[in-house]
């Protein structure tokens, strides 16, 4: 917090309309009766740096950076914490009194976040992780379930030097896995997470083969868009236990929010509700 009276945060994408963090944080502020405000905002990346330089001289006390700013801030950024440099993205700046620009990267804190609240009993060692994509949600989910302490991470992405420039990054618990046989490699896993876009609405429809999942394996989807997509409906006839991406995007954001704001809001159903509105 700073001296501000009333401290300010938001989004900075482009574009930004889509983006469920305005009613996220607003909720937060509303539910614990805190002074503040966020607010979404279209900046190109022409513009990213002026803006990012202007905003704490504002009352801005912080920002969260979406698509397509979050590798460029890292340059832009005075401090870029261990993980997010590990990512190579940064989704929460931190503007501190000291005129530092401060950058973090919480998407998979928000990841496990999301699996420990959905799927209690989720043990990141019971066995091998399935993860689909290798872009830049990938990444997190890579880099949080290694911290974690995943044994075994299999890794299967359409493009496949994509998926084992990852493996030369995170090393040799990292295995890949060829797209076509990403349907076999699912029978093997005790997690799987899906981090492409496929099965998004509007999108190209998921269709790597389902019928290996095993029974009480732990089934994560980025996609929450639709809420209940192709992968986890297929997974619940299977008897995984399923999780769905909305609660990530909702942990993500605690981290921001705390230190803006000064309380650590919880998620809950009044939370998911408020975002999906
Ligand atoms: P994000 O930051 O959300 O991960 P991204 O970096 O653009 O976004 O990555 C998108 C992921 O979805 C990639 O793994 C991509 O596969 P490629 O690396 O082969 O592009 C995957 N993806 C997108 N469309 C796909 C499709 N039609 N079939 C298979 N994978 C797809």
């Amino acid at each position: 917090m700073t001296d501000h009276k009333i401290p300010l945060a938001g989004v900075i994408g482009h574009p930004i309309a889509h983006s469920k963090s305005p009613r996220l944080h607003g909720h937060w502020l509303k539910t614990y009766g805190l002074p503040g405000a966020y607010v979404p905002m279209d900046v190109r990346e022409d513009d990213l740096e002026d803006v990012i330089r202007t905003l704490p001289k504002m009352g801005f006390v912080g920002v969260n950076i979406t698509i397509p700013h979050k590798v460029a801030i890292l340059d832009i950024a005075d401090l870029v914490t261990d993980r997010a440099t590990l990512i190579g993205a940064a989704n929460t700046l931190i503007f501190r009194r000291d005129g530092k620009i401060h950058a973090d990267n919480t998407d998979g804190y928000g990841f496990i976040a999301n699996l420990k609240q959905g799927a209690p009993g989720w043990k990141p060692s019971a066995g091998p992780a399935g993860v689909l994509g290798a872009g830049g949600a990938a990444r997190a989910v890579v880099a949080s379930l290694i911290d974690v302490g995943a044994t075994e991470i299999f890794l299967s992405n359409r493009t496949r030097p994509k998926a084992e420039a990852l493996k030369a990054e995170f090393g040799s618990k990292v295995h890949v896995v060829d797209w076509v046989q990403a349907g076999n490699m699912l029978e093997d896993c005790a997690t799987v997470v899906n981090t492409t876009s496929l099965g998004m609405t509007g999108g190209a429809e998921f269709r790597v083969p389902l019928d290996g999942l095993r029974r009480g394996a732990v089934v994560t989807d980025l996609v929450y868009s639709p809420l209940r997509t192709k992968l986890l409906d297929a997974a619940d006839a299977a008897g995984c236990v399923t999780v769905d991406g909305l609660g990530m995007l909702l942990h993500q954001a605690v981290p921001g929010f705390e230190r803006w704001f000064g309380v650590r809001p919880d998620v809950d159903v009044a939370t998911r509700a408020a975002v999906l509105r």
